[in-house]
């Protein structure tokens, strides 16, 4: 299993030392959370944020826009230096041109789905995205318990994958932790987030090693 620990449950204050933490502790990649006060009701940092933070580590960003016009700001993103950009499908913009516009960029896009949105949103765009991020509780804050009836979702992205003959990455988000990421990891997950689970523990690399051996 990857895992790509969530910003949002960093110490603010000293962001780029949290990284280089998460960096040594073993992170696979960098979850960073944006929030725009909209879509989601929750406000967190935004492109000039992750640019200045950017410098800190080699690992890959895994920016999650939680934001109602993603195409408008796609382009701050790619610039500020994310690798992976995914935003939600039930967002404002038109989701092919926000798509087009994060690949030509040259980052990889992906499509979120929240609890309530069906694995099958996703299927029209499966050809043209690199990842589809599956939240596992509602976007908004950290801390909040895993949903483990949103694990058959990763099945049915992966079914029609298959007979569609691509391959895809497959995330899931929040409620991600010790006593969780066996279920993920059973359900076929290939990066799992984890926010408070890597944070608040005593040691981050012991944390991490654990989830990773799933
Ligand atoms: C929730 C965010 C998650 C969150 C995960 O809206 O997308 O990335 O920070 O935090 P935990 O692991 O604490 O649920
Ligand atoms: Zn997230």
């Amino acid at each position: 299993m990857k895992i790509a620990p969530s910003l949002l449950s960093c110490d603010f204050s000293k962001m780029g030392e949290e990284i280089i933490r998460m960096d040594k502790a073993g992170a696979d990649l960098m979850h960073l959370d944006v929030m725009d006060g909209h879509f989601v009701p929750n406000i967190t940092f935004g492109a000039p944020v992750i640019k200045s933070v950017r410098k800190y580590t080699d690992k890959p960003f895994d920016v999650h826009l939680m934001i109602s016009d993603p195409l408008k700001y796609a382009e701050d993103f790619a610039d500020a230096g994310a690798d992976i950009i995914t935003f939600h499908i039930e967002c404002d913009s038109d989701i092919d041109k926000t798509i087009e516009k994060i690949r030509s960029r040259g980052v990889k896009p992906g499509l979120v789905i929240k609890p309530k949105t069906p694995a099958s949103s996703v299927f029209p765009y499966l050809d043209k995205i690199d990842m589809v991020l599956i939240m596992t509780v509602e976007p908004g804050f950290g801390g909040q318990s895993f949903m483990a009836d949103m694990l058959p979702k990763v099945k049915e992205i992966r079914d029609e994958c298959k007979r569609r003959g691509i391959d895809i990455l497959i995330e899931a988000d929040g409620g991600i932790g010790e006593t969780t990421i066996e279920q993920a990891a059973n359900a076929g997950i290939d990066i799992c987030v984890a926010g408070t689970a890597v944070f608040k523990a005593e040691d981050a690399a012991d944390a991490i090693a654990k989830l990773k051996s799933y």
